[in-house]
């Protein structure tokens, strides 16, 4: 079976088409701004205008027509709503024109879904990105979120950061590559609530030293880092426990960092139990994931009428 998906929660649109078994294609247009942040409405007319061409780009990639394909997926949420309008109603266009099933497929979940591709089995999900921060993992057949950040996401905090410090958009490797170079760890406010997470506080007590002129650059990014990161698998740690699942998944942006890899590696090998990340483009946001993860629920039986696709927010 084949399946078409379209993610488009924030800026980035993505297309990809998959089997079962494969990726054909995994097609991607990110907007982006030298400030960072997105504007929802700009993130939307960036969608619409590329969808077209972006849709040639990945079917053709993956050799294959829009007759041939199966199913037709789109990113449902959670996201910015102006941009998960625009990804609905072409997905809605789409299954109407060509006749096909839809699946509507949340975001985060699909995220650690595409893992199984990869023969993962039954993970807990660390999704780690600019604007999300979640464990989650299936219980009772069904997913739930063991924790997650209380304000920003991970990713957002180390953009912001880096803002602070003059390094441009995407903050993340820059901050990476400095705190490579850092030596002394500067404590910063350590935030697990329960099993859920903050990164504010962090982020304003990081931006309020180096204000002050006191601290070597490369010390705070290693203290952030090192930080935020000891939070972000701490409380991986607990939900494996809680579950006793055998397997762990990185995903998301931020999935690319070095450190954040090698802490969770230590911790899984500690436990005994697994330690996957996908590769980078699946790692990201993109449409493969979200084909993946609506063929899987359309073999399970799961079916959407086209009144469920729409999405009931005011475009402004
Ligand atoms: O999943 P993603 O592509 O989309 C958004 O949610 O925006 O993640 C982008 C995020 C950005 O915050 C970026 O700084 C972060 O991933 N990122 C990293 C690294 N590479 C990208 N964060 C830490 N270390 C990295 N090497």
């Amino acid at each position: 079976m084949l399946a078409l998906g379209i993610e488009g929660t924030a800026h980035t649109l993505g297309i990809g088409v998959v089997t079962e078994k494969e990726v054909l294609a995994n097609v991607f247009d990110t907007l982006t701004t030298e400030k960072g942040g997105i504007h929802p409405k700009e993130a939307a007319e960036h969608h619409a205008k590329l969808l077209r061409p972006l849709l040639k780009k990945t079917l053709k990639e993956a050799g294959v027509s829009i007759e041939d394909v199966d199913v037709i997926a789109f990113s449902q949420g959670p996201g910015l709503g102006p941009a998960l309008r625009v990804v609905a109603t072409a997905a809605r266009a789409l299954a109407i024109k060509y006749n096909k099933p839809i699946v509507g497929v949340n975001h985060c979940i699909a995220h650690v879904e595409i893992t199984k591709m990869f023969g993962v089995k039954d993970p807990v999900g660390l999704y780690v990105s600019g604007g999300n921060t979640q464990v989650l993992a299936l219980e009772g057949g069904k997913y739930r979120v063991f924790g997650e950040t209380l304000d920003i996401g991970i990713g957002n905090a180390i953009d912001t950061f880096a803002r602070e410090l003059g390094l441009g958009f995407p903050g993340g490797p820059k901050i990476e590559k400095l705190a490579q170079k850092g030596e002394f760890y500067i404590e910063l406010p350590y935030a697990v609530k329960g099993m859920d997470l903050s990164f504010s506080g962090i982020l304003t007590e990081a931006v309020r030293k180096y204000k002050s002129g006191k601290y070597r650059v490369e010390d705070l990014a290693y203290s952030f880092q090192e930080t935020a990161f000891a939070a972000l698998v701490e409380v991986t740690e607990r939900a494996v426990a809680h579950t006793g699942k055998e397997e762990v998944v990185l995903v998301g942006g931020v999935a690319a960092n070095n450190r954040l890899r090698e802490m969770l590696k230590m911790m899984t090998e500690d436990r005994g139990i697994t330690f996957f990340v996908p590769p980078y483009d699946l790692c990201r946001d993109n449409g493969a994931m979200i084909a993946y993860t609506g063929l899987r629920m359309f073999k399970g039986g799961i079916r959407f009428n086209l009144e469920e696709t729409i999405v009931k927010q005011k475009f402004r």
